[in-house]
């Protein structure tokens, strides 16, 4: 079973192929971030344009690369959803289009659910597994019980917790994207020097909020008063303290998660994370240590996987279709799809 993946519901176009044997076949990403960098971030209008602009090169090379012609597929499987609307209405037409030129079916993949399930095509990972998903977009805690069987524990009230990253960046003067930014500045800093607020610690539950921390690193920032900038190593001090804040915060959530999803499946051994964030190092030492006291393993798949990406979604696609669930050509494109539509209240990212 061959099926082609399309993404485009934020700053990367990509497209792959991927099987039912857990093999990728092409694997294609397009990053934007140049067109965004004057920006500061993310600029929808400016994404989509960029994206109708070089999605069908991208998958004439996914095929190219794969050794495959359009005739080769079983299905389409394009993200239709949470993300940029204009983005994601050029991938769910660019998929259509192919699914009907080649009369395979259609399917419309919740880009949460792609990397929810990104862990089972690098892993021989069996269900249920806790997932701590943290990208610039997004930042919750899900059980994944099955294919399409989501308990959302948490989600983050405000900002995400990437974002928070390149918001922090920002301020900092450091760039965007921030996270990898931070990071580096972060290695000469003293994560002691400045006491920021570790948000939510303690509290029950499992959700997440970053806005006040930002408002903590703007306040220092300030307080240092540098009229010409800040000098190199109040950076790199800030840096460091807030990486040791944004750590200790999604530590404490994702404990909270652990008790939560023991509960529910005593028998489940693994906590997963993904997402942009995951690729940060002090976070994955932190969840190693706390996954192996709950005795779990910690499973983080390639950072290629990890990040936005369309080999992820063609693997949803293949889980999908193994089960029949296909979409039709009427789907529509949601810039809003939460996958746990029972715990849809809180004001999610999603
Ligand atoms: O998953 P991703 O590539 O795109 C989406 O947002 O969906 O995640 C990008 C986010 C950005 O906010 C970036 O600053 C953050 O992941 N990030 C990091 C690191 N590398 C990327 N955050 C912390 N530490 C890193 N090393
Ligand atoms: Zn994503």
């Amino acid at each position: 079973m061959l099926i082609l993946g399309i993404e485009t519901s934020c700053d990367e176009t990509a497209a792959a192929v991927v099987d039912d044997n857990r093999r990728i076949h092409a694997d294609v990403v397009l990053s934007q971030t140049k067109l965004h960098v004057p920006y500061g971030g993310v600029v929808p209008e400016i994404a989509a344009r960029a994206h109708l602009e070089h999605l069908d090169r991208l998958v004439t090379q996914a095929l190219g690369e794969a050794k495959l012609g359009f005739g080769d597929l079983d299905a389409v499987a394009a993200t239709g959803g949470p993300g940029l609307i204009g983005g994601v209405i050029v991938g769910v037409t660019m998929g259509k289009s192919i699914a009907l030129a080649q009369g395979i079916p259609f399917l419309g993949i919740n880009h949460l659910e792609g990397h929810a399930l990104s862990a089972r095509l690098s892993h021989d990972l069996p269900f249920p597994y806790l997932l701590l998903l943290v990208s610039g977009g997004h930042c919750q805690l899900l059980i994944v019980e099955g294919v399409g069987r989501y308990v959302r524990l948490g989600t983050t009230i405000d900002d995400a917790a990437g974002e928070a990253f390149d918001k922090t960046a920002k301020l900092l003067g450091l760039g965007y994207p921030g996270g990898p930014a931070i990071e580096r500045a972060a290695k000469s800093g003293d994560p002691l020097r400045f006491p920021l607020p570790r948000p939510l610690k303690g509290r029950p539950g499992c959700d997440f909020s970053f806005a006040g921390l930002k408002t903590a690193v703007r306040q220092t920032v300030e307080g240092l008063g540098a009229r010409g900038g800040l000098a190199p190593q109040d950076i790199a001090d800030v840096a460091a303290s807030f990486q040791a804040a944004v750590a200790e915060s999604l530590i404490d959530r994702t404990a909270h998660a652990i008790a939560a999803f023991t509960e529910r499946h005593p028998s489940g051994r693994h906590l997963v994370v993904a997402g942009g964030v995951a690729a940060n190092t002090l976070l994955r030492q932190s969840l190693e240590t706390l996954a192996n006291a709950h005795d779990l393993t910690l499973i983080a798949p390639p950072l290629r996987l990890c990040t936005d990406n369309a080999a992820m979604i063609a693997w949803a696609g293949v889980e999908r279709f193994k089960l029949n669930l296909t979409d039709r050509l009427d789907f529509s494109p949601r810039p809003r799809w939460p996958l746990d539509p029972t715990s849809a209240g809180i004001r999610a990212k999603a």
